[in-house]
């Protein structure tokens, strides 16, 4: 008897490690094109997460596919550290001419927004002398032992943070820290920090998310991180925008930090910056960014195919007005969710800019008790429907879609259809336990 040929989930389980899963669903790709995902087992799918939001321009873009291929078939080596290449160079150029700022600046490149928090974290303790760093609660600026001790999300509770570290309530006006919606206590407890345990003058640098994505994909109040911002700025402590999720389109404006009318000192870009190739970036003053030499690199590090991908990225954004795409169909997006909320009392609330949107499920809107296993149903039951999409939180309970920003009106009405359909099916309770239960998610 032949054995019967294994299935790419059955491969996986007994191959590739658990430390790196994240699964809420048996999703295997075999292939995508635009905002469709093509399963192993031949259904097409449509994508609200993109890889988190890293296929910027969806699946397989021609502008992608034409500059990678150029750049591989006349190869300007592999890395920055030890020569120049063009691609790198000129990406830098272009990054600081869309990142606003003044005076003498520069770029660094990296191949994952982590390696971006963590390099600038290092670097601004390193080059101003000040050792702790202030960001929030619920943030997650990256997997690796620098960016996690900084960050303060749920998911990482085993790692080791940096000393002295200030994590913040994030301004959450669903959530309101002390009761109050529009964020002012927290600028308060800041004030409170800096006047007894937090001299300001420890503080080398501020991270903020401008939206905070995988905390619970949460919008801030007006007005709140721009306070923020200043009472750091007024002590000399550097603010460093993480755009990581949120930026170059996604938010409906360039960069997202822009809707706060803030302007941060540096600013990092990964996910979306290479379209789906590794590639993340910091922006910012030469004090820092210049500081010292070999202090923060690895070999792929300034790769030429992964620049030329971000050179695409960027002329498409431009050439196909994303960002105002971005707005348009997120707004549209969001319309369609709300007129779910009328109808499904699952949904506690529904948040976002441009194509950045977070739905908070909870099992009652007046406690707003957080509905975990529910939002666990409900992305499961959108996958068997034809829906990828997946949940943030430090509840675990918000659904966050950060779909290709090439994303139409169309596809956002067969989005919202698709959840609709997974919100009913979990609410009559025809999502079992036990078909959620091999998928651990966070
Ligand atoms: C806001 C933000 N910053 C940084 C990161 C880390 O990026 P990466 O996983 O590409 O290293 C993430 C990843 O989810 C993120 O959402």
């Amino acid at each position: 008897m032949t054995k019967p040929a294994s299935t790419l989930p059955e491969r996986d389980a007994r191959t590739m490690s658990r430390l790196q899963k994240l699964r809420f669903f048996p999703l295997a790709v075999k292939g995508g094109k635009g905002s469709y995902l093509h399963s192993e087992d031949g259904r097409r799918l449509l994508d609200l997460s993109a890889s988190w939001g890293a296929a910027s321009l969806g699946h397989a873009h021609p502008a992608l596919r034409a500059a990678v291929d150029r750049a591989l078939s006349d190869q300007a080596g592999a890395s920055i550290l030890s020569a120049i290449n063009e691609p790198a160079v000129s990406l830098g150029e272009r990054l600081l001419e869309i990142t606003p700022g003044s005076g003498d600046r520069r770029v660094w490149l990296g191949h994952s927004g982590s390696d971006a928090n963590e390099t600038i974290a290092r670097a601004a303790v390193a080059a101003t002398g000040r050792p702790r760093i202030v960001s929030f609660k619920g943030a997650y600026h990256g997997g690796t032992a620098g960016s996690m001790a900084i960050s303060a999300h749920s998911v990482q509770e085993h790692a080791a943070k940096a000393e002295g570290l200030v994590a913040l309530p994030y301004p959450d006006p669903y959530r309101p820290y002390g009761d109050d919606p529009s964020g002012q206590a927290v600028v308060r407890l800041l004030e409170q920090h800096f006047a007894t345990d937090c001299p300001p003058e420890q503080v080398a640098a501020f991270f903020i998310e401008p939206i905070q994505s995988d905390g619970g994909l949460i919008v801030p109040p007006p007005g709140v991180m721009r306070a923020l911002c200043e009472l750091c700025a007024k002590h000399g402590i550097l603010t460093v925008a993480d755009e990581v999720k949120v930026g170059l389109g996604r938010s409906g404006a360039m960069h997202c930090f822009g809707h706060e009318e803030i302007a941060p000192d540096f600013v990092t870009f990964g996910k979306g910056l290479g379209g789906g190739l590794p590639l993340s970036a910091v922006v910012g003053p030469a004090e820092v960014l210049d500081f010292a030499a070999t202090f923060s690199m690895q070999t792929l590090h300034g790769n030429p195919v992964s620049a030329a991908a971000g050179h695409a990225v960027l002329d498409t954004i431009a050439a196909e007005g994303l960002a105002e795409n971005a707005g348009r169909v997120g707004a549209a997006l969001q319309k369609g969710l709300r007129a779910l909320a009328d109808r499904h009392a699952l949904i506690g609330d529904v948040r976002g800019r441009g194509l950045a949107i977070g739905v908070e499920l909870v099992r009652d809107r007046e406690t707003r008790e957080p509905a975990a296993k529910e939002a666990a149903k409900v992305v499961f039951r959108a996958h068997e429907l034809g829906l990828v999409v997946y949940y943030v939180g430090m509840n675990s309970n918000v659904l966050e879609l950060t779909p290709p920003l090439t994303l139409t009106e169309a596809e956002a009405e067969e989005a919202v259809a698709i959840l609709g359909e997974a919100l009913a099916d979990v609410a009559a309770g025809r999502v079992p336990d036990a078909a959620v239960a091999p998928y651990e998610g966070w």
